[in-house]
């Protein structure tokens, strides 16, 4: 990974916001998920328009034009439009990036993960030597502002990151590790809209058009399933935690970023925190997340990312990366 970006929205909705919207209240929300504010995207900017802010200055840190990308890939579950054409489409015809592959990786929250290990066996294939890669998300257009068990935790932003070939292993992203469960795929979820509730179904709140999640349940299922998934991707790289310089994990709740960072044993110093500026973000998350930490000065060149996700599907992966970036 050779250089990020990321964009946030200008609008802020803060939880001050929320309580004069539904009710709660800033002390629930943030002794139970960590979040203050969130960015908001405004109503004429769609997913790859955020994507497109982020992927400009992730090409301007590493020093690439447009012309140098292979392939784009983009991680969102909020994109421009259901199914066709894609958000990757979008964001290059934004960019002026024509003739390449352009691709969308569905993982939600877990997107970027996922889009990282396909860009990673592309650049191993030697199908392509740099590929952009994207998780952006507008998904606060699927949130009902009416439900306050969702309404308080998402917001909108974007990351990007521009991958290439290498030959240096301690440059590289070392390992990607995905993992899925159909089973739990009720428990979070966009209900309306795709070819089993069409669009025309939308008036009931059976088939609503917006995020519905069984919060605690998911909960409980994303400490476990995180927690075990980064032992076990350290594990196969022969690493302990004291190896990994940054532990970069979607921010979805403080709390279960906590109990991941226990079971770790991770120094505070290990873990990067954008929960309380930027809430949920989905796909974007762990791009947005690495962006904080490069521009907190944290991140330097050869330190190794321990990225760990988890989302809808229900979807997980964790892998351990490399910063090659200046
Ligand atoms: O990004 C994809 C993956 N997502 C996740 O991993 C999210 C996982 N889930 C969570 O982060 C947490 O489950 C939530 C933050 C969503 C909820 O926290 P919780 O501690 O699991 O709360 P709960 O769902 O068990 O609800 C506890 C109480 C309930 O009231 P009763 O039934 O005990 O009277 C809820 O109705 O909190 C109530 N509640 C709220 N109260 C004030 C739920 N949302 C709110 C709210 N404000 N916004």
């Amino acid at each position: 990974m050779i250089s990020i970006g990321a964009y946030a929205p200008l609008k802020l909705l803060t939880n001050a916001d929320l309580e004069q919207m539904v009710n709660t209240s800033d002390e629930w929300i943030t002794q139970r998920t960590g979040i203050k504010t969130r960015h908001i995207a405004a109503s004429d900017e769609a997913a790859s328009d955020l994507a497109v802010k982020a992927a400009q200055v992730a090409l301007e840190r590493a020093d690439r034009r447009v012309s140098d990308i292979d392939m784009i890939i983009v991680a969102s579950l909020s994109g421009d439009y259901l199914f066709m054409p894609s958000t990757a489409c979008m964001v290059a015809k934004k960019l002026g990036a024509r003739n390449i592959p352009a691709f969308d990786v569905l993982a939600a929250c877990s997107g970027f993960v996922y889009a990282l290990s396909t860009a990673r066996a592309y650049i191993e294939s030697g199908a392509a030597a740099t590929i952009l890669v994207i998780g952006t998300e507008a998904v606060s257009r699927f949130i009902d502002y009416t439900d306050r068990t969702t309404c308080v935790l998402f917001g909108d932003g974007a990351g990007a990151a521009v991958l290439t070939a290498t030959d240096d292993q301690r440059l590289s992203v070392l390992d990607v590790k995905i993992s899925s469960d159909g089973e739990f795929s009720d428990f979070l979820c966009i209900p309306c809209g795709g070819s089993k509730n069409p669009l025309q179904r939308i008036a009931s709140a059976e088939y609503s058009q917006f995020l519905h999640m069984k919060g605690n349940e998911t909960f409980k299922l994303a400490v476990r399933t995180l927690s075990q998934d980064v032992v076990e991707i350290l594990e196969r790289n022969h690493l302990s935690a004291a190896d990994i310089t940054h532990f970069i994990p979607h921010q979805a709740n403080l709390r279960i970023i906590k109990a991941v960072g226990l079971t770790l044993k991770l120094r505070d110093d290990q873990i990067v925190l954008t929960i309380e500026r930027f809430g949920n973000t989905s796909a974007a998350s762990i791009p947005m997340a690495i962006n904080a930490a490069y521009e907190d000065g944290r991140l330097k060149t050869g330190d190794l990312m321990l990225l760990d996700a988890f989302g809808g599907g229900l979807t997980w992966g964790s892998a351990l990366a490399y910063f090659a970036g200046k």
